[in-house]
């Protein structure tokens, strides 16, 4: 067998008529009377090599009969335009060189348990599904970089370890720091605090930690936030950047990832409409919609799961609520001067019964205020000393949010749940593998 070019599956439509060679593994084969079929995978697509029994190469037949379902091979062939064939090309195949035979596989094309699934997640990323949700992820983060890029923000990252909640003390993971406490970070936000007030607009992207004992299709242990910061930014400016933000997202996951949505079969007339401007509801107007859609939805609580599922399926785009009451939010919301026992906060729920994938607002900017909320919300002040310094030297008006990638990639992909969001996840119950 004689080389020839190594190209990728995704090229392929470059190569027509020519004679290459694909580097990956065997995603399934099968044989009727005298013509073999095999599809190969090598992370960029799959396509159908074919064989025929007394014109194949007896070694490439040979070889043929061995593999199994995801053994790694190198196969050669030339390529031929096939719209009926997965990927649209096809390999009339002449060598197959075999690199390891793999033992049975765990995973056969038939339906399995999601518990076992997720106990094979190392390899379940090989199939195509979780191919196709990687992908869009991946085209989600680059997108959310180079939003923010574009518009002036500088990256600033935030620390992992951290020695104070910024979320609540109820939901922090406690970590040995050389005999002190630490924590995992909760949010990178008080860090963009100080960064917005050195660069004007910032942002940062990092994974960030929940000890939240819940097990719902919404929660994971670890997640990964985008935070945007900006220094002289109202809630409306923030609603702003975070309408813009997610359409972005939405729309150029059309626009470079729609194969994969397809695969996925997401409704994609659905993406097609969110476009800005979304709308706006009070925390009050949110309210008194849950008054007759829930009944055990009270005033002045935050929304469960359900209550935002019944919110969201009203609209169908993505929708503010604003303006939440200020206990059940965090202490560096600033009380709304309006109605101060409302704060400026916004969330950005996403349709289809999604909900929530944003959080943010206008920070309290005033030294006085901000220690008074530390101490309503049972916070140590000596752990806040530097951010309260943000409050001394030069305070002016600020405020930012995060999202959570994989709610928004849950939603975007329509996905039933975050656990196949996010490569290896970790969940109440889940830390391997
Ligand atoms: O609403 P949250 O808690 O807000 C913050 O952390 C702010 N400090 C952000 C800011 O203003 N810079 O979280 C923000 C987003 C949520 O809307 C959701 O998308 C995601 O983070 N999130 C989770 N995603 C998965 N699992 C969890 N347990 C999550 N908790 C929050
Ligand atoms: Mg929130």
């Amino acid at each position: 067998m004689n080389s020839a070019l190594h190209v990728y599956i995704e090229d392929l439509y470059n190569h027509e008529g020519e004679r290459v060679t694909i580097k990956g593994w065997l995603y399934s084969k099968r044989s009727s009377g005298k013509i073999a079929f095999l599809i190969v995978r090598d992370g960029t697509g799959l396509v159908q090599g074919v064989l025929i029994k007394g014109q194949t190469d007896d070694t490439a037949l040979g070889a043929y009969d061995k593999v199994t379902q995801e053994s790694s091979l190198i196969v050669t062939g030339t390529v031929r335009k096939e719209p009926r064939s997965v990927g649209g090309y096809e390999l009339s195949i002449d060598g197959i060189e075999i690199v390891r035979v793999a033992e049975p596989y765990p995973i056969a094309p038939k339906e399995h348990g999601t518990a076992f699934l997720m106990d094979q997640r190392h390899l379940w990323l090989r199939s195509s599904r979780q191919h196709a949700i990687m992908r869009v992820r991946a085209e989600l983060i680059r997108q959310a970089r180079a939003f923010f890029d574009d518009r002036g923000f500088t990256l600033i990252d935030a620390p992992i370890f951290t020695p104070s909640a910024c979320e609540g003390t109820t939901t922090l993971f406690e970590t040995d720091y050389f005999g002190e406490k630490a924590y995992l970070t909760q949010s990178g936000q008080l860090y963009e605090e100080a960064a917005c007030m050195a660069f004007g607009k910032v942002y940062c992207f990092g994974p960030t930690f929940r000890a939240e004992r819940s097990k719902t299709r919404r929660h994971l242990i670890e997640f990964w936030m985008i935070e945007p910061e900006v220094a002289y930014a109202t809630l409306d400016d923030v609603m702003n950047l975070a309408e813009a933000f997610v359409e972005h997202l939405v729309q150029s996951a059309l626009a470079n990832r729609r194969k994969e949505l397809e695969l996925l079969e997401r409704d994609i007339a659905k993406l097609e409409k969110i476009k800005a401007p979304f709308p706006r509801l009070s925390y009050d107007e949110a309210a008194e919609r849950l008054k007759t859609l829930s009944p055990e939805f009270k005033y002045g609580s935050d929304f469960g799961g359900t209550d935002e599922s019944l919110l969201t399926e009203q609209f169908d785009k993505p929708f503010f609520v604003h303006r939440f009451p200020a206990t059940i939010k965090a202490f560096y919301m600033k009380p709304d001067p309006q109605n101060p026992k409302l704060s400026l906060s916004a969330d950005l729920l996403a349709p289809e019964g999604y909900g929530e994938i944003i959080g943010g607002g206008q920070r309290e900017d005033q030294l006085d205020p901000l220690l008074k909320q530390l101490e309503t919300h049972g916070l140590k002040r000596a752990d806040f000393e530097w951010y309260l310094d943000l409050r001394r030297f030069g305070s002016v008006p600020h405020g930012g949010f995060g999202l959570g990638i994989e709610r928004a990639l849950a939603w975007i992909c329509g996905l039933p749940h975050v656990r196949e969001t996010i490569p290896f996840p970790r969940m109440l119950y889940r830390l391997r593998p």
